[in-house]
């Protein structure tokens, strides 16, 4: 079963983004001890090339989380599947998305991360579907916004497909 894929957002507009959200970041933690938590699968790509850009030390790790109901639609019951192994405790924490949509998975991994005694905890999404939010989640640096669709490639899924595209499709 072959999906039809439109292009969204092209390999030029994806190097401009992450190239200025790595700035912005370099900047803001200058003087932070900082670790990126990446979100997987969906930031693998996302993460890899924005930590090239960065100009300021910082830690890599990576969290999963999984949530129950259909692949389409979250249903708000996360659990943590794999956790960051390094303490965060005192650290300035940036969580690496791939989408906000309800906010749901990103509320849960919020709390699951303060409850770890970071000095302080912020969120980069690569793309922010604000219009769908369910809950009230704070992103602090937005690589692009949508309203609707779904979208793949540049990690980006649809049942495991499409990671390895270069760009960002919408799915038909
Ligand atoms: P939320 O909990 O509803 O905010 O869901 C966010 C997560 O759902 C993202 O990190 C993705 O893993 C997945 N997701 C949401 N929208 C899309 C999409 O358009 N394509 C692929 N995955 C998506
Ligand atoms: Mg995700």
């Amino acid at each position: 079963m072959n999906k039809e894929l439109k292009l969204l957002f092209s390999k030029k507009e994806i190097a401009e983004t992450v190239a200025r959200l790595a700035k912005e970041i370099s900047a803001d933690y200058a003087d932070n001890k900082l670790i990126l938590i990446g979100v997987l699968k969906g930031a693998f790509v996302f993460l890899a090339d924005l930590v090239r850009h960065l100009t300021i030390p910082a830690q890599i790790e990576f969290i999963r989380i999984a949530s129950y109901g259909s692949k389409k639609e979250s249903s708000g019951e996360v659990i943590v599947t794999k956790d960051v192994e390094t303490p965060v405790d005192g650290k300035d924490v940036l969580v690496v998305e791939d989408i906000v949509d309800t906010g749901l998975s990103l509320q849960f991994l919020i709390d699951h991360l303060r409850s770890k005694n970071p000095a302080s905890v912020k969120v980069c999404a690569l793309v922010d579907k604000k219009a769908r939010r369910e809950v009230e989640v704070q992103v602090d640096y937005t690589g692009f916004s949508m309203d609707d669709g779904f979208i793949v490639g540049y990690g980006i899924d649809f049942n495991e497909q499409y990671r390895a595209l270069p760009e960002i499709f919408v799915v038909d």
